[in-house]
């Protein structure tokens, strides 16, 4: 797996996730392995964002992630201390994979917008960088 270091914006992919349509609605859902490249430690969500809110401005060291847009809209910034991407999550079955080393902002929150994260790891704040000037000496170095 990539190390922090040497992560670039294009290992972060995008994953379209299964979903099963039926009169009643649709089921969409990921497998350890099958549609998920880790094994799923920890799940989390963000909601109730306020209007101009965005959060999540940090990296991970070690941690591998999913984020879905479980529901309404949001964008997500993805960084390599070089180049940055900027991606519009509208899609329930769609999930952009983050390796460790890529510095995320989730943001422009659609109202309703609900952020779900599938973690590799569980909660340590040790894994995360949450200053941006460190992090940028980290990819440097
Ligand atoms: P934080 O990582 O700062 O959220 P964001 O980057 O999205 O703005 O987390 C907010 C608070 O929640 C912080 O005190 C840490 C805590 N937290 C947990 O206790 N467990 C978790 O799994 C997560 C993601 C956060």
């Amino acid at each position: 797996m990539l190390d922090i270091n040497n992560s670039i914006i294009t290992d972060c992919k995008l994953i379209t996730l299964p979903r099963i349509f039926s009169d009643t609605g649709s089921l969409t859902f990921a497998q350890n392995q099958e549609h998920i490249p880790f094994e799923i430690k920890r799940v989390y969500y963000l909601y109730d964002i306020p209007a101009g809110e965005s959060r999540g401005g940090h990296v991970h060291k070690s941690l591998i992630q999913m984020v879905i847009a479980a529901s309404g809209s949001f964008d997500i910034i993805l960084k390599d201390g070089y180049n940055e991407k900027n991606i519009f999550l509208n899609q329930p079955d769609l999930g952009v994979l983050i390796p460790p080393g890529i510095w995320r902002e989730i943001a422009n929150f659609s109202s309703g917008g609900i952020c779900l994260v599938l973690a590799s790891e569980l909660y340590h704040e040790g894994d995360y960088i949450r200053d941006y000037s460190d992090f940028t000496d980290f990819k440097q170095r």
